[in-house]
């Protein structure tokens, strides 16, 4: 082995035996002889027991010493504990500093999210992030497995690129050289295009970049797209794909990320359910839907239920004020933890409260030919139990490449897909059109810069087949998986409109 110590994920290889781990300390508790020492290594994070009689001076002075965040090396005895996080513990023979740490900042109370943010270079060492992180890892990997068992190739899509893909308006534009502009990518899919037409079935995996104006818990300016598009489908065998790479990511993740989603307390019901087939409804069913008396009753029923659990909580919180008088220390101690989460839940549920009659209404006078909103997404969801496929939008809404529907002309062929509880829109693609004159006239209605476009429309010219792609967003795919409230949990450095920094 090139390592001269062992990593924490790999304890349960070595019950019973004396091996060095290197980390970092993550917490500790203690009493006058007796140290309990939270170690992390990135792979995991383990307990180490400290005993004064079983150590020399130097260790004990470097347990004594050690806060929040110091390096450590220390060796001892694995054994196996069922009551331990991660079912393993070690008996310490011997604690070395090897980097020190003083005034950490980041501590295990509350922080705002501002707070953790400006500090997103030491915040990811905390258990949660380490989670959500490693979550993203496991969804890069079945990512690739699932397209590399099934005869695509990896093909990279250019980051500069003179082309604008989706719309004029989120382009981030720099010079490129003398009188050229470039922009930053906002979709790899034009190249694809060319590459599907190369290689039959291709996926691009790269940074995709928009200057996405306004803050939702939704869009970042830079984010990470996979984006497989295959010679010879049509819509319908693009969204069976679609369906089967979605589930295929889920299921992977939970057989997988047991750990990392128990850390993150995400209820994985939801998740099982995400099995294909997925229910497919057009635009047309979907606003009827979102119209419909049951959309309403759906949203009545929330508003309701809200509010009884918000009754129900404020009577916990009044109880738990009155037991804590003559409670114990330690029972004070749990009270106070279960107030800071009742208090966040009800704030929840108040703003929910606050916004559903606006859904509502957004909902039920909802107009053929606009853009469902999140909330529409949201509430579009509520009427299944997994992932829904939305197809034949009006083209109006849909980007320039998209194919008309040949039974309707007011459509295009393009598909999303939304995830449920909220999470909106990880999917987005369609079939491409295929016809020259009528991608000539698209390209200029949508003003788009036609010598630009050039090298695309001969892709038209020499072998047109029918063909079809998808792009789906990891952070959103990530944030959702790990049930965290916001994309910007889901990439290590995220950008946004008012973020630059660290
Ligand atoms: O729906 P979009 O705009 O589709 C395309 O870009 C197509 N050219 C893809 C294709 O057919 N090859 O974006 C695709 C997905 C969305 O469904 C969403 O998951 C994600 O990319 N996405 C974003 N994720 C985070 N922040 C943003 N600002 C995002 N914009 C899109
Ligand atoms: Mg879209």
């Amino acid at each position: 082995p090139i390592e001269d110590f062992v990593r924490i994920d790999a304890l349960p290889d070595h019950d019973g035996d004396t091996v060095t781990l290197k980390g970092w300390l993550h917490n500790k508790r203690g009493s006058k002889s007796l140290y309990f020492l939270i170690l992390r290594d990135g792979s995991g994070f383990v307990q180490c027991v400290v005993s004064e009689g079983d150590v020399d001076d130097a260790s004990w002075a470097a347990a004594d010493n050690a806060s929040q965040e110091t390096a450590l090396s220390i060796t001892g005895r694995v054994s196996a504990d069922d009551r331990a996080p991660g079912g393993y513990e070690m008996q310490v023979d011997a604690v070395e500093t090897i980097g020190d740490s003083d005034g950490y900042p980041i501590t295990p109370k509350e922080h705002g999210i501002d707070f953790l943010m400006n500090r997103r270079h030491l915040w990811l060492r905390s258990e949660s992030q380490w989670a959500v992180l490693r979550v993203r890892n496991r969804v890069q990997k079945a990512v690739h497995d699932f397209f590399q068992d099934r005869g695509f190739l990896q093909t990279d899509a250019p980051v500069l690129t003179g082309n604008a893909v989706e719309g004029t308006s989120t382009l981030f534009e720099l010079d490129y050289f003398d009188d050229e502009s470039a922009y930053l990518t906002q979709s790899g899919q034009l190249h694809g295009e060319a590459m599907a037409m190369a290689f039959g079935k291709v996926y691009t995996f790269g940074p995709t970049f928009r200057a996405e104006k306004s803050k939702t818990r939704r869009h970042l300016t830079e984010f990470w797209m996979i984006e497989p598009e295959m010679a010879f489908y049509d819509l319908d065998m693009n969204m069976t794909l679609a369906e089967r790479f979605v589930s295929h990511i889920v299921q992977d993740v939970l057989t997988h990320c047991e750990r990392e989603l128990e850390t993150l307390e995400r209820d994985t019901t939801a998740l099982q359910q995400v099995e294909t087939p997925f229910p497919r409804i057009s635009y047309d069913e979907a606003v009827e839907l979102l119209r419909s008396d049951a959309t309403a009753e759906l949203i009545d029923e929330r508003i309701a239920g809200l509010h009884e659990e918000q009754a129900e909580l404020e009577t916990e919180r009044e109880e738990n004020q009155k037991r804590r008088g003559q409670a114990k220390k330690h029972i004070k101690r749990q009270i106070d933890a279960r107030e800071i989460e009742i208090n966040k839940r009800i704030n929840d549920i108040e703003e929910a409260l606050r916004n559903l009659p606006d859904w509502k209404e957004s909902a039920q006078t909802f107009e053929w030919g606009s853009d469902f909103g999140g909330s529409d997404e949201t509430v579009l969801t509520w009427h299944f139990d997994r992932p829904i496929i939305v197809h034949r939008f009006p083209a109006k809404i849909k980007a320039f490449y998209m194919k008309r529907d040949p039974h309707d002309d007011r459509l295009a062929l393009g598909m999303d897909v939304l995830a449920p509880e909220g999470y909106g829109e990880i999917v987005g693609g369609g079939e491409r059109a295929t016809d020259l004159d009528f991608l000539q006239e698209q390209i200029e209605a949508h003003g788009l810069p036609e010598e630009a476009f050039d090298w695309y429309l001969d892709l038209r010219k020499f072998g047109a087949v029918p063909h079809s792609g998808f792009g789906l967003g990891l952070e959103r795919v990530v944030s959702w998986i790990c049930g965290r409230e916001h994309v910007r949990e889901a990439i290590p450095f995220p950008r946004t409109i008012g973020r630059l920094h660290p």
